[in-house]
């Protein structure tokens, strides 16, 4: 299996601290935001990772992250010319995917516990896709999964729900087989001009092929001033090491 970071975006809601440096550069506790889902994939044995950015912060993030000797693993990097969302991103994957299953975090994604679990859970389906989860208190904000708790399995996902189904938010972290760039060409620009992963998940989710797990310690993206400040809190109390 494969690990892939997606990187790019244009970190609006962050300016002016992204103006001249991308998101997943700044700091959340000691290291830079990055290196959270770098780790991430190493806790589950995962090593061969691609690092999807801008053209604007490659040159940073190569140089922040060399080839990856340093930290054991191995890394290529592609580039996002334009912020055309979190599926226009994947697509760059394909290549570099080769056929194999995948491992995707939203680079922006910060988690105390290690997701192995969950990445085990998904080598043993034969097929399809699965998503993490995590409880939050204002599921409008977040995309949210109506469930079907017997067999476990997603039955949608709404982007921002008025009237959500369930307090289960679906995080950054996507597991995928080798359909998933198939799905990619099949989906629509959204009305705000991306193409979007919630429907590419949709299409795992109405073929009755994504699973879910519901993520054990914290979990937070790091994307708004709050968040990036709850994030850096977090990662200083765990000395940014992820619970095994
Ligand atoms: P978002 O937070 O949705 O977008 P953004 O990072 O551009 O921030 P803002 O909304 O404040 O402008 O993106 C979530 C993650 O997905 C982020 O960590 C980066 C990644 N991403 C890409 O790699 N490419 C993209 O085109 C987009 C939109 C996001």
């Amino acid at each position: 299996m494969k690990g892939i970071i997606l990187a790019g975006g244009t970190g609006t809601r962050l300016f002016p601290l992204t103006k001249v440096t991308n998101k997943h550069l700044l700091p959340v506790g000691k290291e830079p935001m990055i290196f959270n889902p770098i780790r991430q994939l190493i806790s589950t044995g995962i090593t061969d990772i691609l690092i999807v950015t801008s053209k604007e912060h490659m040159g940073d993030v190569v140089g922040l992250l060399g080839s990856g000797y340093d930290v054991g693993c191995d890394f290529t990097f592609k580039v996002q010319d334009r912020p055309g969302g979190i599926a226009d991103a994947l697509a760059l994957a394909e290549g570099f995917a080769g056929g194999e299953r995948i491992v995707v975090i939203l680079g922006d994604n910060i988690l105390t516990h290690s997701i192995r679990p969950y990445i085990e859970g998904f080598k043993k389906q034969t097929s399809g896709a699965k998503v993490l989860l995590k409880k939050v208190g204002d599921p409008e904000r977040f995309g949210i999964a109506a469930l079907d708790e017997r067999s476990k399995m997603i039955i949608q996902i709404e982007e921002k729900p008025q009237d959500p189904k369930s307090d289960h938010a679906v995080i950054g972290v996507y597991m995928y087989d080798d359909k998933v760039f198939d799905f990619i060409r099949n989906i629509e620009i959204s009305e705000r001009g991306e193409l979007e992963i919630t429907s590419v998940n949709n299409i795992y989710a109405e073929r009755g092929e994504m699973t879910y797990a519901t993520v054990d310690g914290e979990w937070t993206d790091a994307g708004t001033f709050e968040s990036l400040k709850y994030a850096n809190d977090l990662l200083l109390s765990i000395d940014n090491r992820i619970k095994e």
